[in-house]
């Protein structure tokens, strides 16, 4: 799908990959609408011309400012983009089911429920010219929504579900013009590991994280190429397809391994 002119909803814009999607994607030519809850980091991000809309995503009400502001400031909305993420380092059973809750709030409902909104103003709305598809749903996902990571299994449970559902819309609405594409990074360099719901990875992966993690910049970037070539997929940095692939080749290997790294063996 082309990028420019196109108008385009982010989540999770304050900071983060969200900010710096933000950044691509206006460099890109498109035209924004940024949510996520801290309104003044979000006017740091945003341009004049970009639409902001401060507010819990996980709220009927915000869903709806969202939409709202995109009509109201462009007429029109073509990508949706559900980046807005939380992670949450708990064990499935002692884990509060409060918080577990929160977490398919955030990761799952606000995704869904915002394409709920969004996939039928984008049916609605005339193409526009030269355009060979109707709108475009993003969804961040994870690596740890390809290969379950017992360190984050409600997380990882979180993100196969968001995973699962994005190629579930790919199909319904394929004759209908809408794309999908599902991002799965592996380690990005942002605060999400500061701002997850609770617990902390286990010491010999916060140990060796940094040498695999990449840009927020380079997660961007990878996003964009996906979104023009109209990807179902894309795992960044690339080199994360050998371990979704050892997972699915080798499932007990790859599972044995994991749970040593998380003390659990
Ligand atoms: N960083 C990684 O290593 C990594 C790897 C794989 C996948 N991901 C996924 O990438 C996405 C972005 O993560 P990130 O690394 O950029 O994390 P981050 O720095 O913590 O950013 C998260 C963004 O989501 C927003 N947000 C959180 N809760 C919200 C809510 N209830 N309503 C509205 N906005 C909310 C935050 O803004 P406010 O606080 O202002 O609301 C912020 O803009 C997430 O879905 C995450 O699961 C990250």
């Amino acid at each position: 799908m082309r990028i420019e002119r196109r108008v385009v909803i982010i989540t999770g814009a304050s900071r983060g990959i969200g900010a710096a999607l933000a950044r691509e994607l206006r460099q890109a030519g498109a035209r924004l609408v940024l949510a996520a809850r801290n309104e003044e980091a979000l006017r740091q991000v945003a341009a004049a011309d970009d639409g902001v809309v401060a507010g819990d995503i996980t709220d009927t009400s915000t869903r709806a400012r969202i939409l709202a502001e995109a009509l109201r400031r462009f007429g029109r909305v073509d990508l949706l983009v559900n980046n807005a993420g939380v992670g949450h380092y708990r064990n499935s059973i002692e884990a509060e089911s409060e918080e577990i809750r929160a977490l398919w709030e955030l990761n799952f409902f606000a995704p869904l429920e915002l394409a709920r909104l969004v996939v039928p103003q984008m049916l609605r709305q005339p193409r526009l010219p030269g355009a060979d598809e109707a709108g475009m749903v993003v969804n961040v996902s994870s690596v740890a929504g390809k290969v379950t990571l017992p360190w984050f299994s409600m997380y990882s449970a979180s993100k196969f579900a968001l995973c699962s559902w994005t190629e579930g819309l790919r199909m319904e609405y394929w004759a209908k013009g809408i794309r999908t594409l599902a991002v799965c990074p592996g380690y990005v360099r942002t605060e999400f590991q500061a701002n997850v719901l609770s617990g902390a990875p286990p010491a010999p992966l916060a140990a060796s994280k940094e040498r695999f993690a990449i840009t927020p910049e380079a997660c961007a970037r990878a996003v964009c190429r996906g979104i023009r070539r109209n990807r179902r997929t894309v795992v960044t940095p690339a080199s994360s397809w050998a371990l979704v692939a050892a997972a699915r080749l080798f499932p007990g290997i790859v599972q044995h391994q994991l749970a040593r790294i998380n003390n659990t063996a």
